[in-house]
């Protein structure tokens, strides 16, 4: 499968994006995504500095060359480990570094990063400037409008411009506030409530910015609407619960002339994928799998399908076998659709 993106895009880089989510973006899950559309450009989970500078890299780096392009999320707040950091980015092939200034986890706050980093503008601007001077791919931001009951525009237009002061041209900006105390991660991307026009106003006063919006984005419709007003729209839980819209993407907001890829196509690249992930490391399919769940929603059958790839007791079975169950489910199911309907026709006529 020929995957590279064509460098002749007259897109900037970042019109569309896939956000990094924590458990759900891993390489897998990228790779998947790839499949679906060739130009969208992919984050990893936030890996914190800590991890990387003392764990294991090659678990927390190592991703397909076909993911490209792919950007690697931190989280961290000290300015010489993000640097070191970045030059590992670099160094694996990444084509971008973003530092995590939106994550409001309890966890995340007590290493001091994430969300709470947006009070502490100078330091993250250290940050930013550090890993600027380490690495020649770009370094980007992805954060807030707001912490806590702080409402005002002025708070996040000063953060940018000291952050963009650092040296630091692309901001990835979640339309909401975090709230750093008495609600959950998950409570915090759903009750802060979404202010898109804040984004705008951004793009407005920094137009040499590249300007990204990210929150509640569903249909591409909406994509095109925020495409009007910033550089470009990252999509976070609606691209990962409903994949096949990303098979659309490549035409829609990169003008690349189909055909695209079908239904079948995704799903037989996918499986030879996780068969090779199988035979390379003797682990069950299933962790890949469960990020392509979704593949058939909204079709007849995929219910079925997604329950078998979802069974306990087709785990150790290959991944051959348990697709030939689950297509054949699928494809019962909407045969049986096929012929209601029919009769259903007959009756009328
Ligand atoms: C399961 C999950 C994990 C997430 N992990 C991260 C993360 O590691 N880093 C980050 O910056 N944002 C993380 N987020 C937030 C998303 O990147 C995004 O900002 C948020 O979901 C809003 O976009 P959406 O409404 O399109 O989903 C996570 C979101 C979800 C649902």
């Amino acid at each position: 499968m020929t995957n590279s993106l064509d460098k002749s895009t007259p897109y900037n880089p970042w019109r569309l994006s896939v956000a990094p989510m924590l458990d759900w973006t891993d390489r897998h899950c990228r790779v998947f995504h790839r499949l679906l559309t060739r130009h969208t450009r992919l984050y990893t989970e936030m890996v914190t500095t800590g991890a990387l500078l003392h764990g294991d890299q090659p678990r927390h780096l190592d991703f397909n060359e076909i993911e490209h392009p792919v950007a690697l999320q931190l989280g961290g707040s000290e300015p010489a480990d993000l640097a070191a950091c970045a030059k590992l980015a670099e160094k694996w092939g990444y084509d971008e570094v973003n530092l995590n200034c939106g994550c409001p986890s309890e966890r995340v706050q007590r290493g001091a990063f994430g969300a709470c980093l947006m009070a502490e503008p100078a330091l993250v601007a250290q940050g930013m400037k550090a890993m600027k001077d380490a690495v020649s791919i770009p370094v980007t931001i992805k954060h807030r409008i707001g912490v806590d009951r702080v409402e005002s525009y002025d708070f996040v237009r000063d953060f940018v411009g000291q952050i963009a002061e650092a040296g630091c041209e692309v901001f990835i900006v979640h339309a909401r506030n975090a709230w750093l105390q008495g609600i959950s991660p998950k409570e915090n991307r759903e009750l802060p409530p979404l202010r898109y026009e804040i984004v705008h106003q951004l793009k407005r006063e920094f137009p040499h910015l590249t300007i990204v919006l990210n929150g509640g984005i569903k249909a591409d419709a909406e994509i095109a609407e925020q495409l009007q007003h910033v550089d470009g729209v990252m999509v976070g839980r609606q691209a990962y619960h409903e994949p096949w819209q990303m098979a659309a993407w490549d035409e829609t907001f990169f003008a690349e002339a189909g055909p695209a890829l079908s239904r079948e196509q995704v799903e037989a690249a996918w499986l030879d994928y996780l068969q090779a992930q199988v035979a390379a490391s003797g682990r069950s399919w299933s962790q890949g799998m469960r990020h392509a769940l979704g593949l058939w929603n909204g079709q007849a059958g995929s219910r079925r399908w997604r329950q078998i790839w979802s069974d306990h007791q087709y785990k150790s079975m290959p991944v051959a076998e348990v697709a030939a169950v689950a297509t054949q489910a699928r494809t019962g199911v909407a045969a049986q659709v096929q012929a209601h309907e029919e009769q259903f026709q007959q009756r009328l006529a």
